[in-house]
């Protein structure tokens, strides 16, 4: 089974009124506790490469990890390029074999956007890789993704047909109120997201999969054993799960997690090398980080984004 794209996926989650994970990948053993919970839920799966991840852990050693997962799972897996700010990363990473790629213009004017936009699908398309668009922008703090409150912006839903229609985009990220990050709503505030804008953006775009960013639910028991074993992570808070699964019951398709993984890692390995000091071997406190992974992802494929079952 070779690498796919999203598109049979995202029209089945349309229509089956689920969400397909993507997750975040950076390497060995976060792929493989990824691929093991959606193998064990029979759920599709995307995975993406931020450009902080390709630099981290090399272009080529994530691309054989992931085939090598789609080997050893038999699952269809779509590989995907989180965030690509520039026409050349696009086009370096559908190059060297990725089945998606992200181009993030929501940054730029409207037009700038779009032109850029629009010569990244040109490309793409000719080699048979689909790609996902933003107009919005979300706030919050990532390797190269850096926006603070002030710069974020809502997704305007009088544009989002003009910008479909004029780039040919398969997919499109919208700023409905979610951030990127461990630190999404202020502490003792109610988190809100702006569904009505989700719901304009679905009337005017029937049938088109729209992508959420910035969708850790922050799980709140990792947050109190990182706290616990010696982190500072006070003050963290997600997106509800329960608006994630409104969201995915909507015209969102694809659901983006990232801070999740990490958490769930770091606050295993903090736990494991406080509770046995005398370990130094990496795969002594690797192997139950891979396992929360996989926990964690499991969780969310059933219980969140609904596509447990959906593969
Ligand atoms: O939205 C960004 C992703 O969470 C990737 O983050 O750029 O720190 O790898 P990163
Ligand atoms: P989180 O920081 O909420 O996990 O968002 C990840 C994301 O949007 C990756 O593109
Ligand atoms: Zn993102």
């Amino acid at each position: 089974m070779p690498l796919v794209t999203s598109t049979e996926m995202f029209k089945k989650a349309y229509e089956g009124g689920y969400a397909v994970g993507a997750f975040n990948v950076n390497n060995m053993e976060i792929i493989q506790g990824i691929t093991e919970a959606a193998a064990a839920e029979k759920a599709p799966l995307i995975l993406q490469v931020s450009a902080g991840a390709r630099r981290y852990a090399k272009h080529t050693y994530l691309m054989k990890l992931v085939e090598a997962a789609v080997e050893d799972t038999g699952l269809p897996i779509c590989l995907h390029l989180d965030h690509g700010d520039s026409f050349e990363i696009c086009k370096s990473c559908i190059d060297g074999g990725f089945t998606s790629v992200m181009i993030d213009g929501s940054k730029y004017s409207f037009e700038e956007n779009i032109a850029l936009t629009k010569e990244v699908v040109d490309y793409a398309h000719s080699k048979g890789v689909v790609v996902e668009g933003e107009l919005g922008r979300l706030a919050g703090v990532e390797d190269d993704v850096n926006v603070s409150a002030a710069d974020s912006s809502y997704t305007d839903p009088a544009q989002v047909e003009e910008f479909v229609t004029r780039t040919g985009v398969d997919s499109l990220a919208i700023a409905i109120g979610t951030s990127h990050g461990a630190y999404k709503f202020k502490p003792g505030t109610k988190p809100q997201l702006r569904f009505d804008i989700l719901e304009e953006i679905g009337r005017r775009l029937p049938g088109f999969p729209i992508v959420l960013h910035g969708a850790s639910s922050v799980m709140q028991d990792y947050v109190a054993i990182v706290n616990q074993y010696g982190g500072q992570m006070p003050g963290a808070i997600g997106v509800p799960e329960e608006m994630l699964r409104r969201a995915a019951e909507l015209a969102v398709c694809k659901i983006n997690i990232d801070s999740d993984l990490r958490l769930a890692m770091t606050a295993s390995v903090r736990r494991h090398l406080v509770e046995h000091p005398e370990h130094f071997d990496p795969r002594q406190y690797l192997t139950p980080a891979r396992d929360a992974i996989r926990e964690v992802v499991a969780h969310k494929m059933r219980n969140v984004l609904g596509c447990a079952g959906k593969a």
